[in-house]
């Protein structure tokens, strides 16, 4: 079973600036609640019992967020307003499951995945990228049932538009398991159009092998002088590591840039 979830939040934010200069964009209210609620949410669903949180000292505000409770106790003491206290119970119930790393330095996924290397107990985790939301089906739930279904690790996969494969995680995919799984032979990070395998991309939902952390130690800086988790989920597939590519059934929207931000209200609004 999928116990333990991770959530890199570490992430300077610079397509949401000048937000993000002073405020924490996992905080930023999506139809009115912070959207890293509605990642905790999905694992919660998703039968995790453990979320582990990279943060870096300039993200402290998420850690006050969860753990800061002071405010809650003088206010509860003073109002007996019963919204307050469900906004209380709701925290302390996220708290209870929520643990800390730090990641100062941006040095890209793969080292932020490294920082938990010391909480992960079991053969395989699973990891949520914030700015990548998925509505209407719960994506981590489904991929927990693949990964139990084939003993292989599972990643979300949605079909972009061209123009935007510079953007992604591609993957070069083979072998149907059935309608919405697919094995992976490659996985390029951010390829230009050219080069790119498929328009197949990586959306931030993974099930990892905790053998992944062996890659980590030893991987070089990739890409723009960041080390990749794409990076060692290829070093993992060239080892004959079983890697699934699942077309999730949700909605995804993407809450890192201020345009999918805005949007991703109106639709949960809508839903
Ligand atoms: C990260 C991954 C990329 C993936 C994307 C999904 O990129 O490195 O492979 O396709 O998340 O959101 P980032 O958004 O950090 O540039």
């Amino acid at each position: 079973m999928i116990k333990q979830a991770i959530i890199p939040l570490a992430g300077l934010g610079t397509r949401l600036l000048p937000l993000t200069s002073v405020f924490a964009k996992e905080l930023l209210p999506i139809n009115g609640r912070p959207g890293i609620e509605y990642i905790l949410d999905e694992c919660i669903e998703a039968g995790i019992k453990e979320v582990i949180f990279i943060i870096s000292k300039k993200k402290k505000i998420i850690k006050d967020y969860f753990y800061k409770d002071s405010f809650y106790k003088k206010i509860i003491k003073k109002k007996k307003d019963p919204r307050i206290l469900k906004e209380y119970q709701k925290i302390l119930k996220y708290k209870k499951m929520i643990k800390f790393v730090y990641q100062n330095k941006p040095l890209g996924t793969g080292d932020a995945v490294l920082k938990t290397k010391k909480f992960i107990t079991d053969n395989f985790f699973l990891m949520l990228l914030p700015d990548d939301l998925i509505i209407k089906n719960n994506c981590s739930k489904t991929m927990i049932k693949v990964h139990k279904r084939y003993k292989a690790s599972v990643m979300a996969s949605l079909s972009v538009n061209k123009k935007s494969i510079p953007r992604w995680g591609i993957y070069k995919l083979s072998k149907k398991l059935d309608k919405k799984n697919q094995f992976i032979t490659d996985v390029v990070e951010k390829p230009t159009i050219n080069s790119a395998p498929s328009n197949k991309a990586v959306i931030g939902r993974y099930i990892l092998p905790k053998k992944i952390f062996l890659k980590l130690q030893k991987q070089k800086p990739g890409k723009g002088g960041e080390i990749h988790i794409t990076d060692a989920i290829q070093s993992l597939i060239n080892d004959n590591e079983k890697f699934i590519a699942h077309s999730f059934l949700g909605k995804y929207l993407d809450c890192g840039s201020m345009h999918g931000y805005i949007k991703s209200s109106m639709e949960i609004a809508k839903s």
